[in-house]
This record gives structure tokens, sequence and C-alpha cells, in this order.
């Protein structure tokens, strides 16, 4: 796991969208995973600058997004297909028949969640899964409990993360208990994966995720595991890690063929 420590949110996107714009450039068919929630807000700004700005193109790309809730329509300003299309999707080239977002609407959900793991297959894998982490370990919406070899599914929400989203729902917007997400072993699958931490709230899942067992109490702890894991950070969210000097001094000199 390599970890990044930076000085702004600001700082942290920039790298972010560096890796995402290196993937397009060098991958013909690139697929990304995708989040949604406060975190990859102004990373998608910077996406978007550098489509209007420099030209970086999706006309060939795929995305998958990691998760929707359970009964919301996606026309709903709340829902997260609502919340791509505003941060993302109207903004960029890509074709919409390569956009790919859970159905939170689906009749038969277990069919829903098998055929979204079957389109993943048919794209290829995920390239790139970018991701953020709840303040109780969670990505993706995998609670803590989920299996770490889990699959797209239905999941039940904590109240922490009812009320963490809260601010995403106009007042008296019940927020949805349920949501169907990929799952802890969908999204190991990934050939790299990128998450991305800012703020006070997040330092102590950002402390477990890094430095502590792994854990189904943790799911995101299982990035330990995996080959390819880049966790971008502000100071906020870094502040509890015991080994901050030498994941400094570690990013400060990798060697010029490593940059982005
Ligand atoms: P946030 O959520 O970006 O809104 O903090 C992150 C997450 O729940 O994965």
């Amino acid at each position: 796991m390599e970890v990044i420590i930076q000085p702004s949110p600001k700082a942290v996107c920039a790298i972010a969208a560096r890796h995402v714009a290196h993937l397009l450039r060098t991958k013909h068919k690139a697929v990304l995973g995708l989040p949604t929630g406060s975190t990859p807000i102004s990373l998608y700004a910077e996406i978007v600058r550098m489509h209007r700005e420099e030209g970086l193109d999706f006309k060939q790309a795929t995305t998958f997004n990691l998760d929707e809730y359970v009964g919301i329509d996606p026309a709903n300003p709340a829902s997260y297909h609502s919340f791509m299309r505003q941060h993302l999707f109207d903004h960029l080239n890509l074709d919409p028949k390569n956009i790919h977002m859970p159905d939170g609407m689906a009749k038969d959900m277990p069919l829903a969640c098998q055929a979204y793991e079957t389109a993943i297959r048919e794209a290829g894998g995920i390239d790139l899964q970018i991701l953020g982490i709840g303040a109780d370990g969670h990505i993706g919406f995998n609670e803590p409990s989920s299996s770490l070899s889990s699959r797209t599914r239905l999941k039940t929400l904590t109240d922490k993360t009812m009320r963490f989203n809260k601010s995403f729902f106009s007042p008296g917007q019940p927020v949805p208990r349920y949501a169907i997400t990929m799952g802890v072993g969908t999204i190991m699958e990934a050939r790299a994966c990128l998450l991305l931490a800012f703020g006070d709230a997040k330092a102590v899942a950002v402390e477990r995720m890094v430095e502590g067992a792994v854990s189904a109490m943790v799911p995101a702890s299982i990035l330990q595991m995996h080959p390819q894991a880049v966790v971008i950070l502000d100071e906020a969210a870094a502040k509890n890690l015991r080994h901050k000097d030498y994941y400094r001094f570690v990013y400060n000199h990798k060697p010029e063929w490593q940059q982005r």
C-alpha cells in the first residue's frame, strides 16, 4: 500500500486526477470504478477541467459506479445517478452505453447484482477503482462485518452511515436504509485501487485501514492485501498515522519513472 500525504484536498485531487489521466492516455479502452459522496467532488471537477482544457478523452472509456440506494429513482436529486450526472457524466464525452450504475429500482435484486458483476467481467474488469472511505471504515457501502470476499449485493446501511449521508437529502426526506454495492471481493479484483480521504472525521478509519489489522470490521483494511493500492490523504485524515515520516520519505524519493 502506498500512502501519499498532501497539504490539502486540492493537492490530493490533483494527484488522483493525474492517475486517471495516465490510465486514459495509456489504455485504449480504460475501465474506471467510480465513487460518490463528498470526497470525489473536487476530483471530478479536476477531471472535467482536464477534459475541457487538456483534451482528456473519455470516448472509449467505460465506468462502473460502486453503489446506489435502493428505492430511489435515478431522477431523484439525492440518487447517485443524479450525483454522477451533475458532477461528472454531463461534462465528459463518455458514451452513455459505457456508463454503468447499480439499479436501485430493480424488481429482482439478486439478478440485477449478478448482471452487474457480469457486466464488469465482460468489460474486461476494472483498471482503476477510485474509493472514498466511510468514518466506519467502509468502502462502497460494505459496512463493518461485510465479507472480505463479498460480491455485488444488497446491504443494510448502519445508522452512522445514514447520519453521514443525510446532508445529501433535503430536510424531511428519509435516507434509505438499503443500498446495492459492489462487494469487497469485487473491488479487490480491480487492477489498481486509489482511495482518497480528507478531514479529521476520517482520521480514525484511515489509521485502522493503513496501520491496523486486516479485519471485516474495517472493510477498507483489505486494501493492505491489494498489490496496487494507493491511499492519498490530506494532513487531517493522516494525523493518527504512526509512520507518516516514512510515507513522506518514500513519496519524496520516488524514482522519476514512478512519479505521477
Ligand atoms: P464521503 O463518503 O466521501 O461522503 O465522506 C465516503 C464513503 O462513504 O465511502
